[in-house]
Order: structure tokens, then sequence, then C-alpha cells
């Protein structure tokens, strides 16, 4: 984990402005610990009010278009993200990638264009990558997240020091299910050898967080794998009770570290 973890609440399609005094308690807990960064994604419709009202976290979104503006019916684009106070928009969430049910189909290309329209918009990025139940039990999870990054990931002159890539496996994402602290690290360590390989040493710079199903009992463990420099957080992001004892665990987590 790098020297300022980085904890990110996704609030998927969850919130309205009745929740904002869950964000302020959350910006109450990130003022406590000033190190640890803390970064909250709610929906577009609830983007300007949290960063007008909140203090001490920096507020996302989860998605934008690939298109600066035109004619898109329901979109919304990077540059309006800005706009509304955002300063980061994660992109290419599984919930997106998903072709069947209700999901967007988004492939990797879509991906790398959206996270280009965000870094072009100012705003960092996180993007998400994070292989199936069934690519894992067939020994593929790690071929599959590598080509997930070779085609997902911004141009490197883009990208400055605003990249994120979060790991996160479909099949622990809202199930409670996470993979054993082993099998975080080893992926991490693998996701930062593409990382160079891809960016050449500014590889290096570029943070790694997990997600899915992290909580307050298994973050500490989590956080403390191998390349972990963060996490991004669901289910547990959406009371400042369950977020706030993740943002403690990094912190007891950087004290420890610092002796
Ligand atoms: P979860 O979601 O923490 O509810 O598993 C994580 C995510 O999808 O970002």
């Amino acid at each position: 984990m790098p020297s300022r973890p980085y904890i990110v609440g996704n609030w998927k399609m969850n919130g309205t402005r009745a929740m904002l005094t869950e964000a302020r308690a959350v910006g109450r807990v990130a003022a406590r610990y000033p190190g640890v960064a803390v970064a909250l994604a709610p929906p577009f419709t609830l983007i300007h009010a949290m960063a007008e009202n909140v203090q001490d976290i920096a507020v996302g979104a989860q998605d934008c278009h690939v298109a600066a503006s035109g004619a898109h019916t329901g979109d919304v684009s990077a540059p309006m993200i800005w706009d509304a106070g955002a300063r980061f928009t994660i992109v290419g969430h599984s919930e997106r990638r998903a072709k069947g049910g209700l999901g967007h189909g988004e492939d990797d290309a879509t991906v790398r264009a959206k996270a280009e329209a965000a870094l072009a918009a100012e705003l960092s990025v996180i993007v998400c990558v994070g292989e199936t139940e069934a690519e894992r039990d067939a020994g593929k999870a790690e071929k599959i997240v590598a080509s997930q990054l070779a085609g997902s990931l911004p141009p490197l002159e883009s990208i400055g020091t605003r990249l994120s890539v979060a790991y996160e496996p479909v099949w622990a994402i809202g199930t409670g299910r996470v993979p054993s602290v082993e099998d975080v690290g080893a992926m991490h360590r693998a996701i930062r050898e593409r990382l160079l390989e891809i960016y050449g040493e500014e590889g290096r710079g570029v943070r790694i967080l997990y997600g899915g199903s992290v909580n307050a009992g298994n973050a500490g463990e989590l956080l403390a794998a191998d390349e972990v420099g963060g996490a991004l957080v669901g289910g547990a992001s959406l009371t400042a009770d369950s977020f706030g004892a993740i943002i403690y665990a990094a912190q007891l987590l950087l004290e420890s570290r610092r002796g």
C-alpha cells in the first residue's frame, strides 16, 4: 500500500438528497484521518449537492460518455461531470461491462475511450477490471485481467498521476465472498507487472485498488496485501458507520507500517 491509501465508495444506483447526511458524516471521519484519501462516487444526480455540501472527501462519478457533448439522449459527459463538481470518475465497472440482463455491454475499447474522455476533461479516472467466476475456475483470471488492461487503459501521454486501476473480481461484487489475501496479492502483483509493461516506469505510480465485498471486518487484511493501494467499496460505503470503519482500518494499517 502506498503512503496515502485511497478509499473510494461507489454508491451505484442508490441515494437521494436525504443521504447527504451520510456523506457529511463520512467527511467528518475523513477529516480525522488526513493520511487516508477518501472519495465517494454517488449517482450523477447527487454529484453537485455532495460536492457543495461535503468537506474533506473527493466527489466523483460512476461513468461518463465518450463524447464531450452532442445528440446522446440520457447520457452525461466528462466535462459536465467536472462542471457539477466531480474530480474523478470510475469507468469500466463490471456492471457496465456486463452483456446480459440490465448491463450495458461495454467492451474494452469503449472503456478506454471513456477513460480518455475523462482525462481530457481533467478528471482523474479509476479503470475497473476483473474476471468472472467461470474464468477464475478455468485458471484464466490473470490472462483475462491482462487483456482487459491492454484493451482498456488510456495512453501514457494522457495519464499523468490521474490513473488508478481497480481489480474487482466479478464473483466477489455484492456477494460477501472475497478472494484469499494471497490471491489478491498475486493478482495485484500481476497487474503491476502489466502496468510496467504498458507504461514503463510510469506504471509504478498507478494506484491499484481492490474491490468486491470489502467491509470493516476484512478491509485491514485486504489493504495489507501486496500492491493494494486502496479499496473500491460498494454496499459498505452506503452508511458512514460501515464506510468509516473501512477508513479507520486503512488508518490503522498506516500507523502499523509507520511503526
Ligand atoms: P461491493 O461492490 O463492495 O458491494 O461488493 C464493489 C463494487 O462493485 O465496486
